[in-house]
């Protein structure tokens, strides 16, 4: 048995919109702090509050043997040198795990542990990601086109805490390096014993 995130394929139809209940969306306004280059944010952020992620979901109870689930769709584009990404979280009760099935697109899923482990893996059609109970979660889009959907479906207590994020950010970003797509070093990461 696996013990750290991990893909493999699958096929299934197009999703539709329609079936969900609740509609969320993530504006560049909602990510201030979270993408390295303060000035390419402000910058943006004064021309338009560009609408960079959405979610689709299906509304069940926040308990115990349910399972929420929905549509993730973050949109192309980049701050600064950093690609269009979630907020991201830990599951505030951390031994939960999650499950993402890319539909369409290219990006990576950013992962850690609340130790600092991490792990990036791969988002592309039929994609399956098995996101381990403790591990934060934060999708990123690389592609310079196209939205980036993927299905995910967690337990219906696992809850979101997104302040853990939102002070350190996550310990490796995504940037475009001549042209391609690279994990670099997040400067404002402070590991466990530097936040003791
Ligand atoms: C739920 C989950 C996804 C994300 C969605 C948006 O536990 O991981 O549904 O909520 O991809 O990302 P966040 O919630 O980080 O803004
Ligand atoms: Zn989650």
């Amino acid at each position: 048995m696996k013990t750290v995130p991990f893909t493999f394929d699958v096929s299934i139809a197009d999703a539709i919109l329609s079936e969900y209940d609740n509609h969320i969306e993530r504006r560049l306004s909602a990510m201030k702090g979270q993408f390295l280059d303060a000035g390419a944010f402000q910058a943006l952020l004064a021309q338009d509050d560009a609408l960079l992620y959405e979610v689709y979901e299906i509304k069940r109870p926040e308990i115990a043997g349910e399972l929420l689930n929905g549509l993730s769709i973050v949109h192309p584009g980049k701050v600064g040198d950093e690609y269009y990404m979630t907020k991201g979280h830990f599951h505030t009760v951390l031994e939960t795990a999650e499950v993402y099935y890319c539909l369409k697109g290219e990006g990576v899923m950013v992962m850690e542990t609340p130790e600092g482990e991490w792990s990036v893996e791969p988002l592309r059609p039929n994609a399956v990601l098995y996101v381990p109970p403790r591990w934060a979660h934060r999708s990123v889009n690389t592609s310079p086109f196209e939205d980036l959907v993927t299905f995910f479906v967690y337990p219906g207590n696992a809850g979101h805490d997104y302040g853990t994020i939102e002070t350190q950010g996550f310990r490796k970003l995504v940037v475009e390096r001549e042209g391609a797509p690279a994990i670099v070093d997040n400067p404002r990461w402070m590991s466990p014993e530097q936040r003791a």
